[in-house]
């Protein structure tokens, strides 16, 4: 018996090269090794206003993302999140589970609500039990995410036992992976801050889906520093962000990056970064529109991972309502 993998993605933004090297490259290269389930959270990305028409729009997007990115039907499942309603129903019933003070910590709800905090969805608030419920439906091992989800993971941990706790071994704990490199991408022009899909004014991150002329406008307008030397130093997070990347897309290892601009100048690694972004995202992007140009068996993909995902999910809702005395 394979190890069982999930994540997801939120259909909201332009997905960017910090979800791919957080979670898609991941995702892609342990593909064979478990049994994968990867879901478009489409309830997580209602969290903040949406437009609806833009929302369908982008759930294909994503889907068309993530098989473009080499998830293979074959060995994972993949559906949208709100297909398989065990994962609204488990959310209610971890709801009333969980302390509203383990919520009121998370760090990522501090960040989006901001000064907003009285005004801001129940739903954003809410949101790690929801994500909680995506993963424990699943009987999940392992959950590959960037650095920012790891809180969210480890929360789903702390739920997970209480639960158990009350009513018996019911979900298994699930364990984040994060990635070496590539965990934590920064914003290209202020990258002290994490590059990110709702913040897509020019020039900060790199759409997946961008164009050829905006990714190098990007890549050679990114903000480094007034020194020289091009080497992996996180106390340069500038350029340290620009060589976590030019890693991530040629897998060549820190050394060999480092001898191969000795000596040379931020222009010409720039010029090269570019260059190998364009020679990365290229192939990507004609795979992902010769998948997105039929719609129909794009459409039948996602159903057939929904049909699959829930018979998983609704056995394990059964038992959860069981246990409760639900019903
Ligand atoms: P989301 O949609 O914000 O991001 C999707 C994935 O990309 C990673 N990521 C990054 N990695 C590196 N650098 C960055 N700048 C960067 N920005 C984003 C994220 O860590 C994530 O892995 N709550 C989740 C979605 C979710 C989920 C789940 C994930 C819902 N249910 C269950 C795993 C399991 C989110 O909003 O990710």
């Amino acid at each position: 018996m394979k190890k069982r993998v999930f994540s997801g993605i939120q259909p909201s933004g332009n997905l960017h090269i910090g979800n791919y090297l957080g979670a898609l490259k991941n995702w892609v290269a342990s593909q064979e090794n478990f049994d994968n389930i990867f879901c478009i959270v489409d309830l997580h990305a209602i969290t903040v206003p949406q437009d609806p028409k833009v929302l369908k729009q982008k759930i294909r997007e994503v889907a068309g993302i993530y098989f473009a990115s080499g998830i293979d039907p074959k060995q994972s499942i993949v559906f949208v999140q709100s297909d398989v309603s065990a994962h609204a129903e488990l959310a209610w019933i971890l709801n009333c589970f969980t302390p509203l003070g383990w919520m009121s910590r998370m760090t990522q709800f501090k960040e989006k609500s901001g000064d907003q905090r009285e005004s801001v969805s129940v739903g954003l608030y809410d949101y790690p039990v929801l994500m909680a419920s995506d993963i424990l439906l699943y009987d999940t091992d392992e959950v590959p995410v960037g650095e920012d989800q790891k809180q969210h993971v480890e929360i789903t941990r702390d739920i997970a036992q209480r639960f158990n706790s009350i009513y018996g071994e019911t979900f298994k704990l699930p364990t984040p992976v994060i990635p070496k490199t590539g965990a934590r991408v920064m914003d290209l022009l202020e990258p002290v801050k994490k590059m990110s899909k709702s913040d897509d004014r020019e020039g900060r991150t790199l759409p997946l889906l961008a164009s050829v002329d905006q990714l190098r406008s990007a890549i050679m307008g990114a903000a480094t520093d007034s020194q020289k030397e091009i080497v992996f130093d996180m106390g340069r997070p500038g350029i340290y962000n620009l060589l976590e990347i030019y890693e991530g897309v040629t897998s060549l290892s820190r050394e060999e990056i480092e001898a191969r601009f000795a000596g040379k100048g931020y222009g010409d690694f720039k010029k090269e970064l570019a260059d190998r972004v364009i020679e990365f995202l290229e192939p990507f992007q004609k795979r992902y529109q010769d998948l997105t140009s039929d719609p129909a068996q794009l459409e039948s993909l996602l159903t057939e991972g929904a049909e699959k995902a829930a018979e998983i999910a609704e056995k394990k809702m059964a038992e959860v309502k069981n246990k409760v005395g639900l019903g």
